[in-house]
């Protein structure tokens, strides 16, 4: 019976790696919309697929979110050197346990790494974005987080994500019409991956995401599934880590 159940979530692995076209996927059993507990095994198998694609000297950038959040809590012992983990974006607005700069100092201590912290807010106008962008120190920063080699990041109900980021009604009202499901950095995309809104933010963005070694998406539960399957068409994450329910509910649909 163990291994019916090895041998089906392989088939759904298999399946859904097909279906969005990614390089590897690893599905966790259960469904986290029903069991809170299974965010715990998404962050321990991401996690240890982290550990398998570490090395000396990288720099690894994380999102906040709770996924990613126990990405960190479950990271194993591993101590490669002379790592630097970073925020992927400023998120400073999200709740201080969920934010960026709280997972990337949490997963540092777990590396023994050094870390950087980048606070600016979530949500800027595009003047304090371009004027922020000026500033040395926040430059600098940026610069230091666009040497990131590995992205370890999370993926959200677009609507669900606008609300917790507390966007007005009137852009949730365009998000709606404009038809957008799944958010991750900051960009918001339709059912087939195009981008559709767009928040101003400063870190890491879509360009800076093709060129790395790893990118890791991690994300699961039913009610997310049409968000991983738009984010993994515009992201094509060289892992995804997902779990039975998203997967299932994927895979019913294409
Ligand atoms: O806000 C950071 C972020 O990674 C978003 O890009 C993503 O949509 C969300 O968090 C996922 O959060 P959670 O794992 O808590 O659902």
């Amino acid at each position: 019976e163990v291994m019916g159940i090895l041998d089906g979530r392989a088939d759904l692995e298999r399946e859904l790696r097909r279906v969005l076209g990614l390089r590897a996927v690893r599905v966790v059993s259960g469904d986290v919309d029903e069991n809170p507990e299974v965010k715990g095994d998404l962050g321990f198998t991401a996690a240890r697929f982290l550990r398998e694609v570490l090395r000396r000297g990288d720099v690894v950038a994380v999102t906040g979110g709770t996924t990613v959040a126990a990405v960190a809590a479950r990271m194993p012992p591993v101590h490669p050197g002379n790592i630097l983990v970073v925020p992927a974006r400023g998120g400073v607005g999200e709740r201080v346990e969920y934010q960026a700069n709280t997972i990337a100092a949490d997963l540092a201590e777990r590396l023994r790494a050094e870390y950087l912290l980048f606070h600016v807010p979530d949500r800027l106008s595009e003047e304090a974005y371009r004027s922020l962008a000026g500033e040395p120190q926040i430059a600098e920063k940026l610069h230091l987080i666009r040497q990131a080699s590995i992205v370890v990041h999370g993926i959200g109900q677009a609507i669900a994500m606008a609300r917790r980021r507390r966007l007005p009604p009137e852009e949730i009202a365009v998000l709606e019409e404009r038809g957008a499901v799944g958010e991750a950095f900051g960009y918001y995309f339709d059912q087939d991956g195009r981008i559709v809104y767009q928040q101003h933010t400063l870190g890491l963005g879509l360009g800076d995401i093709s060129g790395m070694r790893a990118v890791i998406a991690v994300a699961g539960g039913r009610g997310k599934a049409g968000a991983i399957a738009a984010v993994a068409k515009a992201v094509a994450p060289h892992m995804l880590v997902t779990d039975e329910g998203a997967a299932r509910e994927i895979l019913a649909r294409y």
